[in-house]
């Protein structure tokens, strides 16, 4: 018998696990537990499925300029926010985490991600705020709900959550004029050991990273925190999809990459506010795009993870925003 692994390594596949075992076997670690709640990676690769209409907002809640012609038009906006801005952000990062919570307490085997959608919807509402995702850039729903090999952007839709699937829930809420921006990735019901093992690393490289963020620093500290942890666990980083600046506007051109970028020397200001939100690949981290021009996968169809805040940057460290 092989001792039963510690949680802080992922053997996958290994040599010791026999060809022929079943998903109902007893796993071949010696954990005790059947295979397929154990060592066995599942697959549940997703498809498109069937969206419904549009979701209407009530016409006393106050809206990004996006909102009604779908095209974010883009100002230069300084990543250093004013006191005003700030205040406001924090009110609107902590109605995100509340948005996010309430939603992710629904997760479970034989929800669709649209009903998961419309509990967004609903919240951010209750809350007196818009749901930012909601038509910008022509998305069509007020979440971004991105299943198993789904990196980011995916769409919800009529397709139910399976049992060991995982899911990332990205939430943005637009209240007072400003974005709050937050995300992670729920287990549904009894979920992989590889892919559990995914998901707490990726939300220990966000931890990491936001324990770097302080005044005088480089931009490149946060990627390099999140490419080491991340590659020290032998996963990967996704390089298309970075964290941004974020304020007046849901994203600003400040760009926050998740891997370590030697020429990224510019250096962190107190003020600023932007997000880390990063991806991580149980195998390669490059992505093809779905015909719907959003929902971004992994090439190899293998999992991935994310996990986001928004952060202000404060005189010693910084603050994130959308903590509960
Ligand atoms: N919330 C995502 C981010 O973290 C952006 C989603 S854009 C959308 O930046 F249009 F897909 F909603
Ligand atoms: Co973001
Ligand atoms: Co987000």
């Amino acid at each position: 018998m092989v001792a039963p692994i510690a949680s802080g390594t992922v053997t996958n596949p290994s040599p010791l696990a026999p060809r022929s075992l079943k998903a109902n076997d007893p796993c071949w670690c010696g954990s005790g537990k059947k295979f397929k709640r154990c060592h066995k990676v599942s697959s549940h690769n997703i498809a498109p499925g069937r969206q419904s209409p549009m979701r209407s907002v009530p016409p006393e809640i106050g809206r990004p300029p996006y909102a009604e012609s779908g095209q974010p038009v883009r100002r230069p906006e300084n990543p250093v926010q004013s006191d005003d801005v700030i205040k406001r952000m924090r009110v609107a990062g902590r109605a995100a985490a509340e948005v996010l919570a309430e939603t992710g307490a629904a997760v479970a085997p034989g929800v669709t991600t649209d009903e998961l959608d419309a509990r967004c919807h609903e919240a951010c509402i209750d809350r007196g705020g818009y749901p930012s995702p909601l038509n910008y850039s022509g998305f069509p729903k007020s979440l971004c709900t991105s299943v198993n090999e789904v990196i980011c952007h995916g769409i919800p839709d009529d397709r139910a959550l399976l049992d060991g699937d995982i899911v990332n829930l990205d939430v943005t809420i637009f209240l007072d004029g400003v974005h709050g921006d937050t995300n992670a990735t729920f287990l549904v019901g009894e979920v992989d050991l590889p892919s559990r093992r995914l998901v707490e690393v990726t939300r220990e490289c966000l931890d990491r990273a936001i324990a770097q963020v302080r005044p005088g620093r480089p931009f490149n500290v946060i990627g390099a925190a999140i490419q080491e942890h991340a590659e020290a666990n032998g996963f990967g980083v996704v390089r298309s999809f970075v964290g941004h600046g974020i304020g007046e506007q849901f994203h600003t051109d400040l760009h926050v990459p998740h891997y370590y970028e030697p020429r990224l020397t510019r250096l962190i200001e107190e003020g600023m506010t932007f997000t880390i939100e990063p991806m991580i690949t149980i195998g390669a981290w490059d992505h093809d795009l779905w015909d719907d021009g959003w929902t971004a996968v992994t090439v190899d169809r293998q999992r991935t993870a994310q996990f986001e805040h928004t952060l202000v940057v404060t005189a010693d460290g910084c603050d994130v925003l959308t903590r509960i």
